[in-house]
């Protein structure tokens, strides 16, 4: 893609594609393929062009169906397209209650608690079914949900946290679960986006060997929402231990319940399932992009099932009998798609995790895995790298076998790629790396694993029914092979994709099909190509390689944070006259924050300034958005027109050329900075190291959406 003229870059990340050498391929086992799910090659013919859209019947026929459809595509409103329209099912229904007749005694979840002295607990499907009804006549009896009702979950990774997704499902409420590493103010936006009264949390969990005080962020969230000009009526509180209270804040009269006391009054009810219409919304889920504030993708219930259904039979290769360990937070899209609904779906036995990866060493993960006899292992690269920095031969130690292993959420490297299927996964897991989005709700990219060797580095070819197109700035295709790279694409509808940002259905045109829609009157889904936000490019064998995001979102750890929002949350310090976040490459996180502040006139820097800018973006964002580093600078460069050269400061950060710095309207400043923070890094010890030209060229034009 070009970089924007302002930007004064002359290289393209096209150019340098070309230094990257090209990996070669490797393939799974025979005895992997003699047991997947998707051993014949005839699988891409049935998902062919010519049989869209009819091919994602086979996604839906996973599923049981209350009243079946009658248009397995309708595009009369573009782009709102529904899938499977006409149709009526429940998805709790579906991942609970359908199982009970075969595997009512067979584990649901495993749940294994941070501190290694606590027993690991099952939930069996019968539990699961009994947990969730209760829940769910919970919600209809004390708390007043009704189908449509919007919940707002902050919940940590505990197994009330499905039930209480499931349970919403249950009565047709739309569950809106907001990471628990995220503060308090930041739910309370939320809360006040999605409209929701209640708010269903916990007093604490275990994080890293402590205890942390949950119910503290309830409080906030109620008077952020409040702020906001909502009010939230009911805050509905599980305890991490049965029967003891292990936050400091008060439980507010009339206000705070525990869930253990009132569910009392709801031991062994039953609740009907809701019959829901396919397009009716399952739940949101916020997430960051360009501009304002995060956008609640709407996710449907329909569409979306039936896509992480077939996606977690396909790509996961899951089996009922199989044991199956996703090592990503509930909070995510991640969680929500491939540790609850797709694995429930297909009715095995998903693992949930409490804690921290290395908690209380870098084996754990390891004994977890062959304690509970895990066959597949699913996580990111942010985990993979740290693991490997932290303990590179504690996989040999344990007994365990993988048949399959995922990575998701950024781009992984060769080399830890290799760490991966070398050392984790002894040579005998085959390994998916998965590209996709939150707005996607299930995979894009990826190789069937029993069919498509793997290529470390590159995710492999669109999913199944998935057609992905590269458009340069003009909208032209970018052909595979060329060594250039573009804006990546999907050129057809799919069912998991969201069906609109909440109460904002101009943005959701805006952001996803306004830049390469063909015609705008037209219900024909060819001329509605969905922009998905990544850079990347093709090889000839069709494998895509991710190169990351087009917009200003970092991708920390694989948390994807707006540059706006951590500038607001910044500029929320009064001293504070200017902000601007900028990626800093990171051994093990990929990337972390840096920010860049100016005081208003007459104010000196001072390190309780500094505090300030931290401690607002931990309380607007939360812990996992903590800069790294704030440099409080005398003047930002800015261009003639007054705009923060993003890319500017980003190459001070990274001890990388700022570039051509002759459109600035101040360049002498470039100087000043370069020196204060070169200074102040040595003296954190901060060395520099050689950056891969992939880099540099990220960090080269970084702020091109601007
Ligand atoms: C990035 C997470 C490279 C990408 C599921 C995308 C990846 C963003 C991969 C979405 C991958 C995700 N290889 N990059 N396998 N998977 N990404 O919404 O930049 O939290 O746009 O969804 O993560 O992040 P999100």
């Amino acid at each position: 893609m070009a970089i924007s003229e302002e930007a004064g870059a002359s290289v393209t990340e096209a150019q340098i594609a070309v230094h990257w050498r090209e990996e070669d391929y490797i393939y799974p086992s025979p005895r992997f393929i003699g047991q997947a799910n998707a051993p014949d090659p005839a699988i891409r013919e049935r998902f062919s062009e010519e049989r869209f859209p009819e091919c994602y019947r086979d996604y839906a026929d996973l599923l049981d169906w209350d009243t079946y459809w009658h248009t397995t595509l309708d595009t009369s409103h573009p782009p709102f397209w529904k899938w499977f329209a006409g149709g009526r099912l429940n998805a709790c229904y579906n991942c609970v209650d359908r199982h009970l007749a075969k595997r009512a005694n067979q584990a649901a979840f495993i749940w294994v608690p941070e501190p290694e002295a606590d027993l690991v607990q099952n939930v069996t499907y019968q539990e699961l079914y009994r947990r969730v009804n209760e829940f769910a006549a919970l919600l209809q009896g004390f708390a007043g949900v009704k189908p449509g009702d919007r919940v707002t979950l902050h919940m940590p990774m505990v197994p009330d946290l499905p039930v209480a997704m499931l349970a919403c499902a249950r009565i047709g409420a739309i569950h809106s679960e907001v990471f628990a590493g995220f503060s308090g103010t930041a739910c309370g936006g939320r809360m006040a986006d999605s409209g929701s009264k209640v708010l269903v949390t916990m007093d604490s969990y275990y994080r890293d060997g402590k205890i942390l005080d949950h119910k503290a962020k309830a409080d906030e969230a109620v008077a952020a929402a409040k702020e906001h000009g909502m009010e939230v009526e009911k805050v509905l509180v599980f305890r991490r231990r049965s029967g003891q209270y292990l936050s400091q804040t008060p439980m507010v009269d009339g206000r705070d319940f525990f869930v253990d006391e009132v569910i009392a009054d709801y031991r062994r009810k039953v609740v009907e399932p809701v019959s829901m219409p396919a397009e009716a919304p399952l739940f949101l889920m916020y997430t960051s992009g360009t501009t304002g504030k995060p956008k609640g993708a709407q996710h449907s219930t329909g569409g979306y099932l039936s896509y992480v259904a077939g996606t977690s039979k396909f790509y996961l290769d899951i089996h009922p009998e199989d044991t199956y360990w996703c090592f990503a937070d509930i909070g995510w899209i991640t969680g929500h798609s491939y540790i609850v609904y797709g694995p429930l779906a297909l009715g095995t036995t998903s693992v949930m995790y409490e804690g921290a990866p290395a908690y209380p060493d870098a084996g754990r993960p390891w004994r977890i895995a062959e304690q509970l006899g895990v066959g597949i292992f699913h996580t990111a690269p942010t985990t993979i790298r740290m693991l490997r920095k932290l303990g590179p031969d504690e996989p040999a130690k344990y007994d365990y076998h993988f048949k399959l292993m995922v990575t998701v959420g950024e781009p992984i490297e060769p080399e830890v790629w290799r760490w991966y299927y070398d050392v984790v996964g002894k040579r005998e897991a085959v390994v998916v790396d998965t590209w996709w989005m939150t707005e996607t709700g299930g995979f894009m990219g990826a190789t069937l694993p029993a069919l498509e060797g793997m290529k470390p580095g590159s995710c492999g070819p669109g999913a199944l029914g998935i057609y992905p197109v590269l458009y340069d700035e003009e909208g032209k295709v970018v052909e595979a092979g060329t060594g250039r790279a573009g804006n990546i694409c999907i050129r057809n509808p799919w069912p998991g994709r969201m069906l609109t940002i909440w109460g904002q259905p101009e943005r959701f045109v805006q952001t996803y099909y306004s830049k390469y829609c063909h015609d705008k009157q037209s219900t024909d889904w060819h001329d509605w190509p969905f922009l998905c936000g990544d850079g990347a490019m093709q090889a000839m064998d069709g494998y895509y390689r991710i190169l990351g995001r087009i917009d200003d979102v970092i991708n920390v750890a694989g948390h994807r944070l707006g540059t706006k929002e951590l500038e607001s949350a910044v500029l929320t310090v009064p001293e504070i006259a200017e902000a601007a976040a900028v990626p800093v490459i990171d051994e093990t996180r990929g990337r972390v924050v840096e920010m860049y502040i100016s005081l208003k006139p007459g104010l000196s820097p001072s390190p309780d300034i500094e505090n300030k800018a931290k401690a607002a973006i931990e309380r607007e964002i939360g812990k996992v958005a903590r800069p790294k580093n704030v440099w409080i600078v005398p003047d930002m460069p800015k261009t003639r027109s007054g705009k923060i050269m993003r890319r500017v400061i980003a190459g001070i950060s990274n001890f990388a050329d700022v570039g051509d710095i002759t459109t600035l309207a101040n360049p002498e400043v470039v100087e000043a900075i370069r020196h204060q923070v070169y200074a102040e890094k040595n003296a954190r010890g901060e060395a520099p190291r050689p950056l891969t030209e992939k880099e540099l060229e990220e960090i080269k034009a970084f702020g091109r959406a601007e």
